[in-house]
């Protein structure tokens, strides 16, 4: 007999499941990140999609996942992901990810990937040089290293070490005073990972703006300026606004946004850590370096840009998937465009954003897809 359709079936779009911090399938989630990344460095775009798609399916899931056959109503899975979780449930590890790990050009690609500043083109390129370690790049004469990439090298220890809540707070009071010294008006709104309630981050991520449209438009570079008199900025990038508001959105998914912005190496000092800095055995230092990232938007489109830096990366490229295929609608990170009705729809919330696209609405907490 035909079995009835399961009550509570998991959407493909990850914008349409809850996924919190906690992964009960992370042994497979794993597995999977190493084949994404893989493929990723091998320039096979759909199957590093995939993997990543089936890691982000498991990871919603309240529960980890005991036999292959409990994976049957689930979407986003295919042979292969299936093979891989067989193995892993089999023998406890999967042979395939292992031989990837054990892999010359595949560890030397993720090292240097480490690198801040240095993308997987960057990589190769040295890989095929001949180059295997950080002293085989920093002795080669013909290379040069841009400022990002020389900053990535002096920081590598620091800024390849993960930054605590504690430490992300700590980021947040000092750029709450910056701000609030410049614009005593200003908003300032934590965002990306730590906005998900991850413990740890690889960065810490913040929106600054201010009530008033346009004043928005010199607030970042008095901040630079304003951290860098402190003797706080280690490095920083800063990116003019380069926004036009006629413009649709970008059907381009890595499609950089056009706000101001800046992503910055601080000096965060021991003493404005509660509990101290997380230090590595031997380091006697009294401060760490971490990435910080600034994104400067109008007030107008500040909804967009929370949503939008929230993250996590899949839960952005299914919410504009989701707006494209099922509602023929463009989002992006400054826009929601209705190409039926063909106009803008405005948005001061993120739920107005939610509300628009027919979405229940996601807490942030709920999107580490
Ligand atoms: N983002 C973006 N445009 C950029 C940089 C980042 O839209 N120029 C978005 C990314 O899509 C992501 C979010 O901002 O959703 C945060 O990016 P990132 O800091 O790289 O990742 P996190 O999710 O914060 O994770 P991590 O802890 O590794 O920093
Ligand atoms: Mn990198
Ligand atoms: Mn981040
Ligand atoms: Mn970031």
């Amino acid at each position: 007999a035909p079995k009835a359709a399961p009550v509570n079936k998991v959407s493909q779009y990850a914008c349409q499941r809850r996924t919190t911090t906690e992964n009960y399938n992370k042994i497979f989630t794993d597995a999977f990140e190493v084949l994404a990344e893989n493929y990723e460095f091998n320039d096979i775009e759909g199957r590093c999609l995939a993997f990543r798609r089936a890691a982000s399916v498991l990871k919603s899931l309240p529960s980890a996942v005991q036999c292959v056959e409990a994976t049957q109503d689930l979407p986003c899975l295919g042979e292969h992901t299936k093979a891989v979780m067989k193995e892993i449930l089999q023998y406890g590890r999967s042979f395939e990810v292992e031989k990837i790990l054990s892999d010359l050009r595949c560890q030397t690609l993720k090292l240097f990937t480490s690198v801040f500043g240095v993308g997987p083109k960057t990589a190769e390129k040295w890989y095929r040089r001949g180059l295997r370690s950080f002293s085989d790049v920093l002795a080669e004469p013909s290379i040069h290293l841009n400022r990002m990439q020389q900053s990535g090298f002096l920081h590598y220890g620091d800024i390849s070490r993960a930054v605590s809540k504690a430490e992300a707070q700590a980021v947040g009071n000092i750029i709450d005073e910056a701000v609030h010294v410049i614009t005593p008006n200003a908003i300032l709104a934590l965002t990306g990972g730590f906005r998900r309630g991850k413990d740890f981050g690889h960065d810490v991520d913040f929106i600054v703006t201010t009530p008033e449209l346009g004043q928005e438009e010199s607030l970042l570079i008095d901040v630079i300026d304003y951290l860098k008199k402190q003797g706080l900025l280690l490095f920083t990038d800063h990116q003019a606004s380069t926004f036009d508001i006629s413009k649709l959105p970008s059907h381009k998914f890595e499609a950089m946004d056009h706000f101001a912005k800046c992503f910055l190496i601080l000096r965060l000092e021991s003493s404005q850590v509660e509990g101290g800095l997380q230090r590595s055995e031997g380091d006697s230092r009294n401060w760490r370096a971490v990435r910080v990232d600034l994104v400067s938007p109008p007030m107008d489109r500040y909804a967009f840009t929370q949503l939008g830096w929230t993250g996590s990366r899949m839960f952005e490229r299914d919410l504009r998937r989701f707006a494209r295929l099922e509602r023929q609608m463009l989002l992006d990170n400054h826009a929601l465009y209705d190409k039926t009705k063909k106009e803008f729809l405005t948005a001061t919330t993120e739920k107005d954003i939610f509300d628009h696209l027919g979405l229940e609405y996601i807490e942030p907490w709920q999107r580490n897809a």
